[in-house]
């Protein structure tokens, strides 16, 4: 086959698929997302594993563990003050907005996040579940204090709690340690319930997260992949379809709106 006529096929099978999406979420009666760091790769927020990925620079380990914390507090609030000030300059892209359009219209009931921006809730979603915490919070390592990210960013790092002089830490959820659960238990629920599950910029390697389509394809659910590259979960999608979040969500907006 000649390469035009390759594209050509690429192109069809492209807008097949938008259409199939749109009629999925038209169709379903219980429709959630599950969204990765992809969804705000279009904001200008750096994914994790990908090409330009933060794991690619710096080593999780060292920045993203209890351990690191303990080890070197002011390295990780360097880190972690440098992705403050880099998330809460960024704006969300048409993705965020048209899933915030999605909720208000009823065609979908909650999001999923395992990001720790706030740019689904900025575009207008209300019913969003943080299972890896938010940027936006900074708790105390030994007591019950908590307050936000803006109050300590211009004081120095490590900033210490008022009550009880430990460490303050972001309210990030860092390797090794578990979910909350209220959080975790809320997001298999939805996907319990759902006959429908997006899953939009994840590599779908980090879990608990990653279980959770399983969740909803195991109670008889379809599973709608967006994504530019395939993932673990491409095989086992009943849609997947290779493409950025805020170009296909666009697409299928369109579609729905037809
Ligand atoms: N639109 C949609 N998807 C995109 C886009 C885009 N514009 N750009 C990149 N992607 C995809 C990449 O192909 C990749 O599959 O987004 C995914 C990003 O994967 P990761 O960087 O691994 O991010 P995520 O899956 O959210 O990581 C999960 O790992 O480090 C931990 O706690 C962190 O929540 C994070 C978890
Ligand atoms: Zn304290």
């Amino acid at each position: 086959m000649s390469e035009g006529k390759g594209i050509e096929r690429g192109k069809i099978e492209k807008i097949d698929k938008i259409r199939e999406i749109a009629s999925e979420i038209k169709k379903s009666s219980y429709t959630t997302v599950l969204t990765g760091a992809g969804i705000s790769a279009e904001s200008g927020i750096p994914t994790f594993r990908g090409k330009d990925g933060l794991w690619n620079k710096y080593r999780p380990e060292e920045l993203a563990t209890p351990q690191a914390f303990a080890r070197d507090p002011k390295l990780v609030w360097e880190w972690y003050a440098w992705r403050m000030k880099l998330v809460f300059s960024k704006k969300p892209n048409p993705a965020h907005e048209i899933l915030a359009k999605l909720e208000e219209m009823g065609l979908i009931k909650s999001i999923i996040t395992q990001n720790v921006d706030d740019l689904h809730e900025r575009a207008g979603s209300r019913n969003v579940i943080h299972l890896h915490g938010k940027l936006r919070d900074v708790i105390c390592s030994s007591c019950s204090y908590k307050t936000e990210a803006e109050e300590i960013l211009d004081k120095t790092i490590p900033p210490r709690c008022p009550e009880c002089d430990s460490f303050l830490r972001p309210g990030v959820v860092w390797f090794g340690e578990s979910l909350p659960p209220d959080e975790l238990n809320k997001a298999f629920s939805e996907a319990e319930r759902s006959d429908l599950i997006l899953v939009i910029g994840t590599s779908a390697v980090v879990q608990p997260a990653a279980s959770i389509p399983l969740i909803t394809k195991r109670k008889g659910g379809k599973i709608v992949e967006i994504n530019p590259d395939s993932t673990p979960l491409t095989s086992i999608a009943d849609i997947s379809i290779r493409g950025k979040a805020g170009e296909v969500l666009t697409a299928v907006f369109d579609e729905i709106k037809l």
